[in-house]
């Protein structure tokens, strides 16, 4: 029987950065996984396909769009096969990397099904049937996470799908209708209402992206209906009819009221995701998921002896990045090192155009704690790069302790900001105040410098605004 120090079930980005970690730090590891690549939800079906779609979907609309203004005349003409064979192959070249990474680092990739059979026991159900039963002084639990579903309204992955067939429908649809006004819903009805497609998001809250500052999501909703797509809000989808060319669905308003029947070519139902722990084996260990089927932890181990979890599968942000903090810290903690998370400084993106960016805690967030605060804005409309470049939409807004200056959060929308948070992220994991960024030299002329002077703002000497 195989012998291993750990054992990861899901090779996702928990699953695979613990298995990396622990080659590295040279512990005897496997990773188990029941797909055909590694990479989990991330790399095959979420984060990567999904920014290849807007990365391509973006330009073929500044091309039809933005690219005259500069003086560069073109008629784009979408071929949508090469679009998502491009996604494809840079999804295939990811996924071979991980492959590549666990051979250099000497962890074992133990592809099929794997069930916990008991203290420090995984039997792994292969393709082809066969059960093979490995030991380990340690488990990691890394299944992730899978889209949830609406009574009522049943995926066929052809005319109502969910996130996983949005990223591969065979042809731009006349007419789209996303179900929650998420993350996924956002980025996804952007990418098909860049291709052509009229889009019309039905959101069950009277706002959209929850757990947003409300001041950045109303900025955002502005700019996405600005861009042509529709919004239905404190509404509620109670049935779904697909047909063989559209879908009919039946809304009703969330405070009472008439219903109303809404067609369209597709739908796309993202309304959150559940924790996955289907066929697991937990009760062989004694583990009871919570209510909402998650694995709770502390410091990522389960109730269970040598047992851990990280990822979607347990609670916290459903991010990638999340997955990757906590999958090093519960290696280093098994490998007798002290693991550690900053939960209050994982930042969230939205990778829209304008993207959204945040860390930290919202205005809202703030208010209900009764903390005293000080907040700094500044307008990309008054920062010379994004005006160069015509990406004027959006704000950079710093929110700070008011006695001692602390940076606790930081709310941004506009371009690249996705990218620019990670200085937020630095800056507030060495609990910089905000005058730490208003006295540190940004470079001129860059985006990055709507950061200094919205910490500028906090203490009232903005200067370009
Ligand atoms: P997963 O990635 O879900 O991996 C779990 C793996 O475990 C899977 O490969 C599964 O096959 C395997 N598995 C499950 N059970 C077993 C078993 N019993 N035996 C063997 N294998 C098993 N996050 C971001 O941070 N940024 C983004 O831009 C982003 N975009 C996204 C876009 C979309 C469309 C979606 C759906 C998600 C996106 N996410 C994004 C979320 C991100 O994909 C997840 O947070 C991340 O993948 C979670 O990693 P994980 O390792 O916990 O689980
Ligand atoms: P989400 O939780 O972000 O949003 C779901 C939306 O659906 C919410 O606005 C909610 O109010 C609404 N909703 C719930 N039930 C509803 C109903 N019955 N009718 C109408 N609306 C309803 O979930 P989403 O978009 O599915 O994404 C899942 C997760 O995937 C995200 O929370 C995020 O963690 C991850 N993700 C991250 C990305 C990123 O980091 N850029 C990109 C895509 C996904």
């Amino acid at each position: 029987m195989a012998q291993y120090d750990v054992i990861i079930i899901g090779g996702g980005p928990g699953g695979y950065n613990a298995a990396i970690r622990a080659g590295q730090l040279g512990l005897k590891a496997a990773c188990v996984e029941s797909g055909p690549t590694l990479g989990g939800t991330c790399l095959n079906v979420g984060c990567m396909p999904s920014k290849a779609m807007l990365h391509a979907s973006e330009l073929y609309e500044a091309a039809g769009k933005e690219f005259a203004t500069l003086g560069i005349e073109v008629s784009p003409k979408l071929n949508l096969p090469q679009m998502m064979k491009q996604k494809a192959d840079s999804v295939t070249a990811l996924t071979k990397g991980i492959e590549f990474l666990f051979k250099k680092n000497k962890v074992d990739w133990i592809r099929g099904a794997g069930k916990i059979a008991g203290p420090g026991k995984v039997e792994v159900t292969g393709d082809d049937g066969k059960v093979v039963t490995l030991e380990a002084k340690n488990i990691v639990i890394a299944t992730g996470s899978v889209p949830s579903g609406l009574p009522g309204v049943g995926v066929d992955q052809k005319r109502i799908v969910d996130s996983t067939g949005a990223l591969s429908l065979p042809e731009v649809p006349k007419s789209l209708i996303v179900i929650g006004a998420g993350i996924i819903g956002l980025e996804l009805g952007s990418v098909w209402r860049r291709l052509g497609a009229e889009v019309t998001v039905v959101e069950f809250l009277d706002r959209i992206t929850p757990g947003m500052d409300a001041e950045t999501a109303k900025t955002f909703q502005r700019a996405l209906t600005k861009q042509g797509m529709k919004f239905k809000l404190g509404a509620k989808v109670t049935a779904a009819k697909a047909g063989k060319a559209n879908v009919k669905l039946t809304v009703e308003p969330v405070a009472g009221g008439a219903a109303e029947t809404l067609e369209a070519d597709y739908v796309l139902l993202a309304i959150g995701r559940k924790p996955y722990t289907e066929g697991l084996g937990l009760e062989s260990v004694g583990i009871t998921p919570d209510k909402r089927g998650f694995i709770e932890t502390d410091h990522w181990k389960t109730s269970a002896a040598g047992v851990w979890a990280i990822g979607d599968v347990t609670l916290g942000p459903m991010l990638a990045h999340k997955a990757e903090e906590e999958a090093v810290a519960a290696i280093e903690t098994i490998a007798g090192k002290a693991g550690h998370v900053s939960y209050g400084l994982i930042p969230s993106v939205v990778y829209t155009a304008p993207e959204v960016a945040w860390v930290g805690k919202t205005e809202e967030e703030l208010k209900a704690e009764g903390r005293a605060y000080k907040a700094g804005k500044f307008p990309f409309a008054a920062n010379s790069r994004a005006k160069i470049n015509h990406e004027t939409e959006g704000f950079v807004k710093v929110l700070a302790d008011a006695a001692t200056d602390e940076i606790l959060g930081v709310h941004m929308i506009g371009p690249n900001v996705g990218d620019m948070i990670a200085e937020y992220c630095v800056a507030m994991e060495f609990k910089a105040a905000s005058e730490d960024v208003a006295r540190t030299c940004h470079p001129h002329p860059t985006r990055s410098e709507a950061l200094r002077q919205a910490a500028m703002g906090v203490e009232g000497w903005t200067m370009q605004a």
